[in-house]
């Protein structure tokens, strides 16, 4: 076993996916860093002692950094830095409501990751994701394919539990996929999705399928107003897991990420959510996958939203 992980940020999200991580048994060091005192160090102690019982070697180093980069030596040699920094929102906030906290945020870890693991592929899950995603890597100054973001990988699972559910089915008998971006202009992409391998569009009528769409594009935002503090953690960390062990273990697999997009779908020049192959470099390939001419047409027009608000971002 070889390979360090780092996960910044120590709050839910960041915590549960540094313990997946730790607990797929896949490398040697996950670090855990925040800026709060003795919380990542606390909880990186917790989840070590649960090494005998869960039955993984993998150690969980806990760090505390300060704003002007102390302590991010901790994070030299990581193969993968996964970006949790930042606010969640509250109830009745959009994730864009973030932008300008988050920005601020994230652009100064991300100069300290360049900084201390310049060699690292960055997975970014902070909010707005796609325009965090963009930021990541103008201030990292690294190659697009080594910085991606999360979140297709989630929106897909939330839809996916949503049509099990409707059906009563196990969720291993669906597929689907949601590509765009990770807000309102997310694209369910329901000509995509099958149960067993049948057309979705076979097994349920549209205004259902729609229903489904709908409730999958909120997805984050209904579990925020049940919990009152704090967004989703549990669907999220393990996106972001699957995501960081694709790299580590250089799979190729083909998942919903936020990429960059040059040319696929005739989309130019920006940070979207597409299917994409994952290797120890980061992206390896954007895999284009056939649309219905609506679909298409709706990625486009998520592609102009996103674009507009990522141009802003370089500002922030
Ligand atoms: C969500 O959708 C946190 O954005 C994340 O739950």
């Amino acid at each position: 076993m070889a390979g360090k992980v780092t996960v910044v940020g120590a709050g839910f999200y960041g915590s549960t996916t540094a313990q997946r991580i730790a607990e797929y048994n896949i490398v040697d060091t996950v670090v855990l860093t925040d800026i709060l005192e003795g919380k990542p160090e606390g909880l990186a102690l917790d989840m070590n002692q649960s090494r005998s019982i869960e039955g993984f070697e993998t150690k969980i180093v806990g760090q505390t950094t300060t704003v002007d980069g102390g302590g991010y030596e901790a994070i030299a040699g990581s193969d993968v830095v996964i970006i949790t920094a930042g606010l969640p929102r509250k109830p009745g906030m959009s994730r864009m409501d973030l932008i300008e906290t988050n920005a601020k945020i994230v652009r100064g870890v991300a100069e300290n990751i360049a900084k201390h693991a310049p060699s690292a592929v960055i997975i970014v899950v902070s909010n707005p994701l796609d325009e965090m995603t963009a930021l990541t890597q103008l201030a990292s100054g690294f190659p697009k394919e080594r910085v991606l973001g999360q979140a297709g990988m989630l929106d897909t699972a939330r839809f996916t539990h949503f049509v099990a559910e409707e059906l009563k089915v196990p969720v291993a008998s669906v597929q689907t996929l949601t590509l765009g971006s990770h807000g309102d202009t997310m694209v369910p992409v329901p000509s995509r999705c099958t149960v067993d391998g049948k057309p979705l569009a076979d097994l349920l009528p549209a205004d259902k399928i729609e229903e489904l769409v709908v409730r999958t594009r909120n997805g984050g935002a209904e579990v925020v107003a049940l919990l009152k503090t704090g967004s989703a953690y549990y669907a999220p960390s393990a996106a972001a897991a699957r995501m960081a062990k694709a790299v580590i273990e250089d799979s190729g697999a083909v998942m919903p990420v936020c990429a960059w997009v040059d040319g696929e779908y005739g989309i130019e020049g920006v940070y979207l959510g597409v299917e994409a192959q994952i290797g120890k470099g980061g992206v390896t390939k954007v895999v284009e996958t056939k649309l219905t001419d609506s679909e298409l047409a709706e990625l486009k027009a998520a592609s102009e939203a996103v674009r507009e608000k990522q141009a802003d971002v370089a500002g922030l």
